[in-house]
Parts: structure tokens; C-alpha cells; sequence
């Protein structure tokens, strides 16, 4: 195991009815901007309840933080939140809503520089204070720091990392209104969130292995319960609570990380709008195909441990758990190949010369470059 320092300061406030907090957890003196993506909050109750526990705050709104959030709202949101001196954000929504306020807060404690060129410098040590009530469990934005935003002018997407959430909220019921797609997108997103920190060498940790393999374990097991109510409160408990836990450095102590088929899925985001779990479904398949001989030992005691391959040949144990991985996202309704979504090799060669350029060495050997990128994206097709 590697050293590490690790510290968490959000607050998780966990279950039914708990937005009613949200009174007592931002002092009244604050001057609050509430920030919501493009009304899915209107239908399903939660705004009603934020204004209700908000009655006695002095707060403004700030609609319309898109999907994959972008820059240019986020610049609208930073001069609405100066006109008004505001010293407190509350991101009522999904990852994107939050993700856009770690920028607002960000850029609004740091004025002198423009939002983009804070998303490009990677890491920023200052924001104003910041909170969520998180409608989707997918990111772990909630209980994180990173934040990534895109460039629609550019057609880039980049993540960065800033201060933590002061609190995050998390009430279950507020995921029955979720439309199944984005829970698809969403479980995807869980799992392969634990891939990136877990599926890299074997032998580092044994209670970080444990801690991936349960949430990954939580994940196979919850997904077609979830198909079959979507309504059943500890169903959707474990599934915001797998988000959350899949993302806020609990897995990640002492351990290498991946993150290659994240940086591939934000591209083909950047470049085609395709939603992040659905970028991920496709690319991981890939991924793993590629980098099999890297990640041998850890695909091995994967498919023992949490998808029960235990006969065959090494090789052959290898091949069914690829392909038992790929039909995991099928049986969530995910497309997991390119020619599925109308992506061919102008995208492949345009990602690997964009990561060539740059020079990227993603993965936890550090070796996915833009032609190890193509050669995982050819492996996707
Ligand atoms: O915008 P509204 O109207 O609120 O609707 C949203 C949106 O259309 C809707 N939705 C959210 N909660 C709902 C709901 N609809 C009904 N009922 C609810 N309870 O869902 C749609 C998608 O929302 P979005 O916030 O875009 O999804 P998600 O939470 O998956 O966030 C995706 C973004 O997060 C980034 C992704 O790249 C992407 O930009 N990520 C952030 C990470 C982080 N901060 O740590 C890590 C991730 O790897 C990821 O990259
Ligand atoms: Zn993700």
C-alpha cells in the first residue's frame, strides 16, 4: 500500500424527509444562490420542499445548468452571483448541477480569473461555501471534489478539482421520478467508477479490494431490482448510497488508479453529446479487452470474487468475465459498442491524435496514450 493522506469534510445528511434540514444547515445571514438544472425538480416535489425549508433565508435562483454542464452557463451564473454578494450555493439536481456550482463557487472566490481557465489549470484551492441536494446518484460529485465541465464552443470536456461540498443531502425518494435511461447511465457510472480505482494491479490492498468488490457486488445485485420497482426505498437507498461510497475516496487509500476509459468517454461526450454512463458502458468493454494481459491477476480475482468464474482455463476465465462485464451493461438497456451510436473511426482517430497532442499517459501504468486510446476504441466498434 502507498502513503496517503485522506480527509473528507462533507457532511452526509442520509434519508426521507431530510431536505427539511436544509433550514438549520445553512446559517440565515447567507446570501444563497440556488442552483437547478432544467426542471425535473418542478416534477417531482424537491423544489417545493427546498423553498419550504429555505422560508426564512435570503436566497435567488439560477436555472438551467445543462447535462455535461458547460461554460458559458456557468459565466451567466458567476455574474448573477456578483451582482447579488452571494456567499452560498446550494445545487439542487443531478451531477451536472453540482458540477457547474464547484465552478461558480470557484470562480466566484476567485474573480480575477476567467471559469475556463480555471477548469484548464486542473486544480483550484479556493471556492465559497457550497452545498447539494443530489436528485441522482451516479457522479459522487456529492461527496468529492472534482467537477468536469465542458466547452461547447471548443467541443472539449475537462475535469477539475476544487473544495469539497460542505453538506450533501441525500433523500432516496427523490430518485423514483429518475427516467430509466438515466438510471442505466447512472449504475454505469457507479460501476465503472469502482473499475477505475480497483481493476489495475492485485496484491495493494486487501480492504480496499473489499470495500470495490462489495460496491460492485451492491451494484449487480440492486440493478434489476430496480427495473422491477423503482419505487422500493431501500433498493434506491443502496443505489444512492453506492454512488456516493463509489467516489469519495473510500475505495482509493494507498492504491494505483485508472481513469483511461473516463478520459476516452468524456471525448466521445465532448464530441457527440453521448451521456457519461453511456460513454462508459461502451468504452470499458474495451478497455478491458486491451489492457487483459496489464490487468490479468485483477480481472481474475474479479470474476472469482464478485461475478463467481472460477472454472476454465486463466484465459478462458479472462474472456467470460469481459464478456459477462459487457452483458452486465446490455442487461441495464446500454449500448456497449460505437457502431451502436453511429460512431466510427473519423471520432477514433480524432480522440487519439487530440490525446497524442496533448500527451497524455492515462491508466495506472501509465501507458494509455492516444494510440493505446485508438487501439481500446477499435476494440469497442
Ligand atoms: O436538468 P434536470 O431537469 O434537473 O434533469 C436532469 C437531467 O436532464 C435529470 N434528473 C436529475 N435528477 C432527476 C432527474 N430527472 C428526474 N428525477 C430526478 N430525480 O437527469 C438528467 C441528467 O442529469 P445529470 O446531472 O447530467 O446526470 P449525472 O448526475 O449523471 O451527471 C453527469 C455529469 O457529471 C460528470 C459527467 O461527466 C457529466 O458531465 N461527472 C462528474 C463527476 C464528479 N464530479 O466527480 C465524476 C463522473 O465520472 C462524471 O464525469
Ligand atoms: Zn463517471
Amino acid at each position: 500500500m502507498y502513503n496517503f493522506t485522506f480527509q473528507n469534510p462533507t457532511k452526509l445528511v442520509f434519508g426521507k424527509g431530510e431536505i427539511a434540514q436544509l433550514s438549520t444547515l445553512i446559517p440565515t445571514e447567507k446570501k444563497v444562490m440556488i442552483t437547478f438544472g432544467g426542471g425535473s425538480v418542478k416534477h417531482n416535489g424537491v423544489y417545493e420542499q427546498v423553498i419550504a425549508a429555505l422560508k426564512n433565508h435570503n436566497y435567488i435562483e439560477f436555472w438551467g445548468i445543462e447535462p455535461n454542464p458547460e461554460v458559458e452557463t456557468v459565466r451567466k451564473a458567476v455574474a448573477l452571483g456578483k451582482e447579488n454578494e452571494i456567499d452560498f450555493l446550494l445545487a439542487v439536481g443531478g451531477g451536472s448541477v453540482l458540477d457547474g456550482t464547484k465552478l461558480i463557487a470557484s470562480a466566484l472566490a476567485n474573480p480575477g480569473i476567467d471559469p475556463w481557465d480555471i477548469v484548464l489549470q486542473r486544480r483550484i484551492e479556493t471556492a465559497i461555501s457550497y452545498a447539494s441536494v443530489m436528485t441522482l446518484p451516479a457522479t459522487g460529485s456529492e461527496m468529492n471534489c472534482g467537477s468536469v465541465i465542458s466547452c461547447r464552443e471548443k467541443k472539449e470536456k475537462y475535469a477539475f478539482s476544487t473544495t469539497f461540498p460542505e453538506f450533501s443531502i441525500l433523500d432516496p425518494e427523490v430518485t423514483y421520478s429518475l427516467p430509466a435511461n438515466q438510471i442505466a447511465c447512472g449504475l454505469a457510472d457507479i460501476f465503472v467508477h469502482v473499475a477505475e480505482q480497483y481493476m489495475t494491479t492485485a496484491g495493494q490492498s486487501r480492504i480496499m479490494d473489499r470495500w470495490a468488490e462489495g460496491v460492485l457486488q451492491t451494484v449487480i445485485e440492486i440493478a434489476p431490482k430496480i427495473k422491477e420497482n423503482q419505487n422500493d426505498y431501500d433498493v434506491m437507498a443502496d443505489y444512492m448510497l453506492s454512488a456516493t461510497l463509489a467516489l469519495n475516496s473510500m475505495i482509493s487509500m494507498g492504491v494505483t488508479q485508472d481513469w483511461a476509459t473516463h478520459m476516452i468517454g468524456h471525448e466521445l461526450t465532448a464530441l457527440h453529446g453521448l451521456t457519461h454512463g453511456a460513454s462508459l458502458a461502451i468504452v470499458y468493454p474495451g478497455t478491458l479487452i486491451t489492457l487483459k494481459e496489464q490487468k490479468q491477476s485483477k480481472i481474475l480475482q474479479y470474476g472469482e470474487r464478485v461475478l463467481g468464474i472460477t472454472s476454465g482455463t486463466e484465459s478462458e476465465r479472462i474472456n467470460e468475465t469481459i464478456s459477462k462485464t459487457e452483458a452486465f451493461f446490455r442487461s441495464l438497456g446500454l449500448a456497449t459498442r460505437l457502431t451502436e451510436v453511429g460512431i466510427g473511426d473519423e471520432t477514433i482517430n480524432l480522440i487519439a491524435e487530440r490525446f497524442n497532442k496533448i500527451g497524455v499517459a492515462y491508466g495506472e501504468g501509465r501507458n494509455v496514450t492516444g494510440d493505446v486510446a485508438k487501439q481500446i476504441l477499435l476494440n469497442c466498434k
